[in-house]
């Protein structure tokens, strides 16, 4: 398939930062296909019925002709899949404007969070603050659907602060579905697909269900979730399903399988509920929720503030963990009758007594479901030991001596089907019209869920209507970021989203997500005029504001006095606001208190300029480092390396380095489990380790020449900050 990337300039969107994002023309743009593009409008079109008598068997032609007509078989793009894809993708696809059908297993669990109902944490915050800023939905039900929310990370710099909201999980369910319902041009039909119809062309043309209904639409997307050939385990016991309590989706891997995708086995788990009224909770943590509440969402209309609900913490205690130890065999991992490869990053807890031999004991929180459920979700807690043992597990918590579990731990295993089989547009290579979304591509979390969701149904939506399809660059975003390391990597285990993973994440940050994407938003149709105004707006009142930062000089006085205190840092006479923003330590509320901020900028905007402001000079570094690396692709690797002492590496990194034990930077690069910013972190090693020979050397000439001996080696500093802003 010929891609002459068109590209399209979106250039300085009010916000220090040029973008230029590629557009790859989808084949059937590219191809001879002699479709008439209504403007947009997706209507249905007479080639539709064309392409079903060429492309067909007769007797599907039968089917269409004895039942057709007036019934609505005929969709622009259909939707496998209800979950945190599905629901995205349905509505980006209908939002644009195409006929758009969601076919789901069952249509009381859509949007249901079968693990923790919990929105946002690290990297995975800025994943929905990106979704919003393109005109998707996460964002929004989060934020309407909150029992607590926090910053976490807040010291750490922006690049890393992340937002995270506990979420009521039926509200949650409820407030999607509501919104999926309402949505025109969106149909909605419980079913399970068991089949992908095909086309002459190796095109996709619809889906064949269980019960034998025929769909029909140019573009599919397939976000099964935990689904597919879904067995769930509780200790060494089995049964098909997809989740507790819902049937697994049969027959689909096999016909995928026949058309020649690859196919693979993943698991994940999820922790026992425990009913919070036998909790005794008065020698627990408390951990509040924040006082100022953060929002996910770039619309003001769904800031509307509640009460918030309080969660503990307790930690494993040595009974815990002993009786962990004696039960090891009686786990599917340890038993040995799973292999299935599960989250890294969310381990079970045998995982982590084992992994972590030397710790005593883990830290474990306590979360409560939603508002009107009594159930607790006992965070970090996860386990695949029979259902016997877990209530005596659990009651070796503190506070939990006493509690009742009203639903086990489980853990599931499902076929993914392998990303590289995807291109960037997450559409298949093999197939025109089909893409892979969320769990299914071997993704864990509703966030990665998401983000893969919009992207999907918009290129689905513009696949049907003949237009190109769109990419996302790593650099523009966390969304561009996990697709790319979805489709160029060979990742054998879930992929969860990370800060780590973005070699550019000063410049991918929560606040600035609507600068790098709401234009590209607005562009495909997704932004409406009112969300459009109000970007609009606030980027006005930003630059406006910087300006006037820039004018306004202050000699002496209160102001001066304060930030000289609080920074240790003088202050100049004739000194301009913003240079007094870039000290350490001042913050724009101190302007506020000084009669010189701006009081009719909200808070957000107060933090967008004061972030512009004060990490310019470590934005503008990250852009020259990441040239840099580009040039040092053919650096060599010391033989002697010791992967596992570089701290500024993730764990898995380290792992998978100290294995392979790669000759050069390139081929380090290129090894599954390492990031673009693994490699960053890498060249700052090996940089700090030649500087620190070269000064070795200098130091013992200088020795030998002055003889005079008693001082240590001079530190070089390998602190050079990597992982934090
Ligand atoms: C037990 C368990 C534990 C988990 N633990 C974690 C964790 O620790 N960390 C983490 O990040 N994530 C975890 N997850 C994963 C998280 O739930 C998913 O990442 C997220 O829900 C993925 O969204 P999705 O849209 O891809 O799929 P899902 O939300 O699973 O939705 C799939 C949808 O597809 C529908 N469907 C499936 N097959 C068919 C078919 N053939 N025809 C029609 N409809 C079909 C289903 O009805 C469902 O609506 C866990 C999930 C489970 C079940
Ligand atoms: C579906 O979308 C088309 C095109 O945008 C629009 O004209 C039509 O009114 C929509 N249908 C419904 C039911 O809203
Ligand atoms: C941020 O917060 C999370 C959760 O509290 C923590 O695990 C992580 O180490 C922190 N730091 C970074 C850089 O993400
Ligand atoms: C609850 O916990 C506290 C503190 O650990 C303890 O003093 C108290 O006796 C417990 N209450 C009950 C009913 O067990
Ligand atoms: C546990 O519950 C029983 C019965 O409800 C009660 O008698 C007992 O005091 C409780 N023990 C603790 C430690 O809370
Ligand atoms: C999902 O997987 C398909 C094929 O396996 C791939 O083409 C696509 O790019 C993937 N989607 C994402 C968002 O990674
Ligand atoms: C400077 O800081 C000290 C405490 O750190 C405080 O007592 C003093 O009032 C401050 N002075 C000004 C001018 O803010």
């Amino acid at each position: 398939m010929a891609t002459a990337p068109l590209t399209l300039h979106l250039c300085c969107l009010g916000r220090s930062l040029c973008k230029t994002l590629f557009l790859t023309p989808s084949p059937a743009a590219l191809g001879s296909s002699p479709h008439v593009t209504f403007r947009g409008k997706f209507r249905r079109r007479i080639s539709l019925s064309r392409r079903f008598s060429a492309g067909s068997t007769s007797r599907e032609v039968e089917y269409e002709l004895g039942f057709g007509g007036g019934v609505d078989e005929k969709y622009d793009v259909i939707v496998v899949g209800g979950g945190h894809a599905g629901c995205e993708a349905a509505l980006a696809s209908a939002r644009l404007g195409a006929r758009t059908l969601l076919l789901t297993l069952n249509i009381d669990r859509i949007a249901w969070q079968p693990c923790n109902p919990a929105v946002g944490g690290p990297a995975k915050s800025q994943l929905v603050h990106e979704v919003d800023a393109l005109g998707g939905q996460i964002g929004k039900i989060a934020d309407r659907c909150y029992l607590q929310k926090r910053v976490l990370n807040v010291s750490r710099g922006p690049a890393v602060r992340a937002l995270r909201a506990q979420t009521d999980k039926r509200d949650y369910a409820i407030q999607m579905k509501s919104v999926v319902e309402s949505t025109p041009n969106l149909s909605i039909r419980e079913a399970m697909v068991t089949d992908i119809l095909l086309g002459k062309n190796d095109n996709v043309e619809g889906v064949c269900t269980f019960f034998g209904m025929k769909f029909y639409a140019p573009s599919v997307i397939l976000t099964t979730g935990t689904f597919m050939s879904g067995k769930i385990w509780v200790g060494r016991t089995s049964m098909p399903a997809g989740r507790a309590g819902e049937s697994a989706s049969l027959g689909l891997t096999e016909n995928l399988q026949r058309l020649g995708f690859e196919t693979d086995r993943l698991k994940t788990g999820t922790p026992a509920r425990v009913d919070i009224r036998t909790v005794n909770f008065s020698g627990l943590e408390p951990q509040h929720g924040d006082e100022e509440v953060g929002w996910f969402s770039f619309d003001p209309e769904v800031h509307i503030e509640r009460e918030q609900m309080c969660c503990y913490l307790t930690r494993t205690t040595s009974t815990t963990h002993q009786i962990i130890r004696e039960n090891l065999h009686e786990t599917p991992t340890y038993g040995g009758w799973v292999e299935a490869k599960g989250p890294r990053y969310c381990p079970s807890i045998e995982d982590k007594i084992v992994r972590f031999q030397d710790k005593e004991s883990h830290q474990i929180f306590l979360e409560p479901e939603g508002r009107s459920v009594p159930e607790l979700y006992v965070q970090g807690f996860s386990t695949g030991l029979p259902e016997r043992l877990q209530l005596p597990l659990l009651r070796t918590l503190p506070g939990l001596e006493n509690c009742s579990m009203l639903r086990p731990a489980y853990a599931v295993e499902y076929d993914y089907l392998p990303a590289h089989q995807c291109g960037r547009s997450l559409m298949t290579k093999k197939i025109q019209g089909l893409f892979f979304s969320g769990q299914i591509n071997g993704t864990t979390g509703y966030e990665e869920a998401a983000a893969q969701g919009i992207i999907s149904g918009i290129n689905a939506a513009r696949h049907a209507d003949s237009k190109p399809v769109i990419v996302l660059e790593r650099e523009s975003s966390y969304i561009g970021t996990l697709i790319d390391d979805l489709v160029t990597k060979d990742l054998r285990e879930p992929y969860r989203m990370l800060t780590s993973r973005s070699e550019h994440r000063l410049l991918l940050r929560s606040d600035n997500a609507d600068s790098r994407l709401t234009p590209l938003g607005r562009e495909i149709g997704l932004i409406d005029d009112r969300r459009w105004k109000l970007y609009q707006d606030k980027q006005a009142r930003i630059s406006e504001e910087k300006k006037r930062l820039k004018s306004v000089r202050i000699s002496g006085g209160d102001l001066a006095a304060e930030v000289t205190n609080l920074s240790r840092q003088p202050v100049k006479d004739f000194s301009t606001l913003e240079s007094l923003l870039k000290k350490p330590h001042i913050q724009y509320e101190i302007l506020d208190k000084h009669g010189f901020g701006d009081k009719s900028l909200s808070r957000m905007e107060k933090e967008c300029v004061e972030i512009d402001i004060k990490y310019e000079g470590f934005i503008l570094r990250q852009q020259s480092q990441l040239q840099q690396v580009v040039a040092q692709q053919h650096r060599p690797l010391p033989e002697d390396l010791d992967y596992y002492a570089m701290t500024t590496l993730s764990l898995e990194a380290r792992e998978k380095l100290s294995k392979v034990r790669p000759q050069t930077i390139g081929q380090a690069s290129r090894v599954g489990g390492v990031s673009p910013a693994d490699i960053t972190a890498l060249l700052i090693v090996i940089e700090a380790r030649r500087r620190k020979a070269q000064e070795l050397r200098r130091y013992k000439m200088m020795n030998a020449i002055r003889a005079n001996s008693q001082d240590e080696v001079p530190e070089v500093s390998l602190t050079e900050k990597v992982s934090s802003g």
